[in-house]
């Protein structure tokens, strides 16, 4: 009666949480298991960023209740963005959820499942529901725990929760409220933990790690206290690698691209939002930055590092999006030579400025301007891998492929690489020279003398 299964969307924050709440409920014996079809609880951490996502839950979840038709005992939980989003308004659509918990309160999953539990047992008649969607003041301290797999390479940390930019389209800052950091200590902390249980590659994670620890750390010398904690992990003998998402385009001071410059295992990839290349448009959606600004982030980080890599977020048919102005972010986009890109169509989110602004754009022509992105970022992308073949390039191999055939690891870049390899290289930073390549992966010989596969 203890088997939990999460179900996970939306973006890395949420893995993360998932995994901490994962964490506490295997310390309080609950096991946690990979099939859905074999648990007596399923909790679904969910995403509200976009309209799709917030229905897909809900048909999921609709879908999922009916076990409790053939099982009344069967525990229906949703967690996370929108559970913090719609509260207890979800009941009416999905009467049979048991529990329902926001972002704020991940940390509280364990006892409430005890509680439901104990319901149960006492035989409650009536069905019993928890909604917690409280803030809590520390909440952002909670998301520390790890479920590591044997022989985790890769490891996500939470550096901050929240966020306060409001831009207009952008229903986070309701989702996780106000932008709150972890103390620096306790993070450094954590990693030094996670490298000590074997974890190679750590990926800082917060909504806009760039203003981390602002109001809480003074600048030191022009130094920002995120790059500030940068300098520190990057110090971690265990650490190989450091990555982090997301930046914003307006905190990507000197400091940071300096950084890349001096921190030697800072990888040389960066996702940064860009959100729009129209200067009308980023006002709209309140992002205070120019494209002019934005154009001279990456340039800057070009010349720091000329082998760079670069990933972004756009969204195509913002309210009052004309042609002339996607037409603006289409050039930015091809001028950038992104490696990588989320294009998202803008989707209205009830309560944000954006929903309001009239002059919405057809389906159609989102579509459309969608399309037009992803042909410019496929072409960069299969010209960014032609150029890597015959090159040697430093791979960190994870483990075995998903295909069995081989192995899997990522260059520096973020690029995924299969070669042949063998068990005991997992974990280790090896040579790989690149012999074929797709537009999104590449293929491998290793490269390490007197090793064989
Ligand atoms: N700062 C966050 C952003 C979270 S939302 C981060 O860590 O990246 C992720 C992306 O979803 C945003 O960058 C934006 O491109 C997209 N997005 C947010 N709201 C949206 C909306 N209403 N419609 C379409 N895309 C949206
Ligand atoms: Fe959303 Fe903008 Fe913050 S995209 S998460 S309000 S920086």
């Amino acid at each position: 009666m203890n088997r939990v299964y999460i179900k996970t969307y939306g973006c890395q924050m949420n893995e993360r949480d998932s995994e901490a709440v994962a964490a506490l409920l295997r310390a309080r014996g609950y096991r946690i298991v990979q099939d859905e079809d074999a648990c007596d609880v399923m909790l679904m951490n969910t995403c509200s960023v976009r309209d799709m996502a917030e229905q897909k839950a809900i048909g999921k979840a609709g879908y999922v209740a009916q076990k409790k038709k053939r099982n009344p005992r069967f525990i229906l939980g949703i967690l996370g963005c929108m559970a913090q989003n719609r509260g207890a308004t979800l009941l009416d659509a999905l009467p049979d959820v048991d529990l329902i918990v926001g972002t704020q309160k991940f940390h509280q999953v364990p006892d409430y499942l005890d509680n439901l539990r104990a319901a149960q047992e006492a035989g409650t008649v009536l069905p019993t529901r928890i909604v917690d969607i409280a803030e809590e003041t520390g909440s952002q301290n909670t998301i520390r725990d790890h479920v590591l797999e044997e022989k985790q390479v890769s490891a996500f940390v939470s550096i901050q929760q929240g966020c306060n930019m409001d831009c207009a389209f952008c229903i986070v800052p309701k989702t996780r409220g106000d932008e709150r950091s972890r103390p620096m200590d306790e993070i450094v902390r954590e990693c030094e933990q996670l490298a000590d249980r074997g974890v190679k590659e750590i990926t800082l994670l917060g909504q806009i790690v760039t203003s981390y620890g602002r109001r809480d750390y003074a600048h030191t010398d022009g130094v920002t206290p995120f790059v500030q904690l940068l300098e520190r992990v990057n110090a971690i003998p265990g650490v190989r690698r450091i990555r982090f998402t997301s930046p914003h385009p307006r905190g990507f001071k000197d400091d940071l691209i300096q950084a890349y410059g001096r921190l030697e295992k800072l990888c040389e990839y960066v996702h940064l939002p860009m959100q729009s290349g129209s200067d009308r448009i980023l006002k709209a959606m309140n992002r205070p930055y120019s494209r002019d600004r934005y154009r001279q982030i990456v340039d800057d980080l070009r010349r720091v590092r000329p082998d760079m890599y670069f990933s972004t977020d756009i969204i195509v048919g913002f309210p009052g999006e004309t042609e002339g102005e996607f037409a603006q972010t289409r050039d930015l986009f091809a001028a950038c030579d992104f490696d990588m890109a989320y294009v998202f169509k803008y989707s209205i989110r009830t309560g944000t400025p954006a929903a309001d602004m009239g002059d919405q754009i057809p389906d159609e022509v989102k579509e459309a301007r969608n399309e037009t992105l992803l042909k410019i970022l496929e072409a960069n992308s299969n010209r960014r891998n032609a150029t890597l073949l015959g090159t040697t390039q430093e791979v960190l191999v994870e483990g075995p492929d998903k295909k069995g055939i081989g192995f899997m690891g990522r260059t520096r870049g973020n690029r995924i690489v299969h070669f042949a390899a063998s068990e005991r290289l997992i974990g280790e930073l090896v040579p790989v020279k690149i012999n074929r390549v797709s537009t999104a992966v590449l293929y491998g010989e290793l490269q390490l003398a007197g090793v064989g596969v």
